[in-house]
């Protein structure tokens, strides 16, 4: 029994041996070494609620995959630029971004594209420049498209292109819809965030039938979870029951030090390398790389 005190308990699954998804604990084989590099495979991180974790599992999963050896391109697709700023940049004070690569035809990718001080590491950034596109690209040719067809231009030299979504289900979001191979959800353990969940797949399924038909969710994220609290518990079992196997076994806990880590500009992996949040993005490369969502 868990030792929590003044509210309910219940048996926790972890003191079974069970993973908090419920499924017994997988080791995840440790990712190949890879002798060459792309084509890219590209994952949108989607969720139109704000705050629940899709721009810290951005960077710490693509950290965690730079890790593994992976050349990996981090895609800043929402006008905060809390991406670029969490990787060092300050996107206030840049004049080519991922606005300009979209809107002006002179400009490609590579002239957006910057290396960042992490290994294997470059990020397409984005400041509040962007917040324009959303309404420029409405009288676009392919208005759904223009961020693949910029994507495609580098993919033999990624293995894998995050992009990081803003929250909303407008037309850069299904930008990234249409550029991906696949989504992941990033999913705050509480009930009220279960309620977006379903527009969500709405629009990700209306992209599969309309624009992008290899599109398929990788997997849906529990991040801030609380294994102390019987609510966080409940949450992923509400979602392994709407979700099966597509939740991801791998939970991110609830830690301060990914915020620490964001003003320190850094991904966990590096600010705090031992702490279990390192590990527990890690853990989460290991598997998607396990189930084919990287390669
Ligand atoms: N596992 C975690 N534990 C504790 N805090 C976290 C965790 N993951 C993210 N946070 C914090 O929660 C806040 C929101 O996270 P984040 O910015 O990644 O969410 P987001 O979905 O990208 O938000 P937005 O929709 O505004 O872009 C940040 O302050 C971040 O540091
Ligand atoms: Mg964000």
């Amino acid at each position: 029994m868990s030792s929590e005190q003044g509210s309910t308990t219940l048996p926790s699954a972890v003191d079974a041996g069970l993973g908090p998804t419920g499924r017994p604990v997988t080791e995840f084989p440790e990712p190949r070494v890879l002798e060459s590099h792309g084509p890219a495979r590209v994952i949108a991180m989607v969720n139109q609620k704000g705050g629940v974790g899709k721009t810290t599992s951005t960077i710490n999963l693509g950290a965690a995959l730079a890790e593994a050896g992976r050349k990996v391109l981090l895609v800043d697709f929402d006008p905060q630029g809390a991406l670029s700023a969490g990787l060092g940049t300050n996107p206030h004070e840049l004049d080519v971004t991922v606005y300009n690569m979209l809107m002006d035809r002179k400009v490609t990718i590579h002239d957006a594209i910057q290396h960042t001080a992490i290994e294997n590491i470059d990020l397409l950034p984005a400041n509040i420049d962007l917040s324009a596109a959303e309404v420029q690209l409405v009288n676009e040719v392919a208005r759904e498209q223009v961020l693949d067809r910029a994507l495609r231009k580098v993919s033999d030299d990624y293995d894998v292109i995050l992009i990081d979504c803003q929250p909303s289900l407008g037309l850069l979001t299904v930008n990234a819809l249409t550029a991906a191979h696949g989504v992941i959800i990033p999913l705050i353990c509480e009930f009220f965030a279960l309620r977006a969940v379903a527009l969500l797949v709405e629009t990700i399924e209306k992209v599969q039938d309309r624009l992008n038909p290899r599109l398929q969710i990788d997997g849906v994220l529990a991040t801030m979870y609380d294994a102390r609290t019987l609510h966080s518990r409940e949450v992923i079992a509400r979602l392994v029951e709407a979700f099966g196997d597509k939740v991801f076994e791998t939970v991110i806990k609830r830690t301060i030090k990914f915020a620490d880590a964001t003003v320190a500009a850094e991904p966990i992996t590096s600010y705090a390398a031992n702490h279990s949040g390192a590990d527990a993005y890690r853990r989460l490369a290991k598997e998607l790389i396990s189930r084919g969502g990287a390669p």
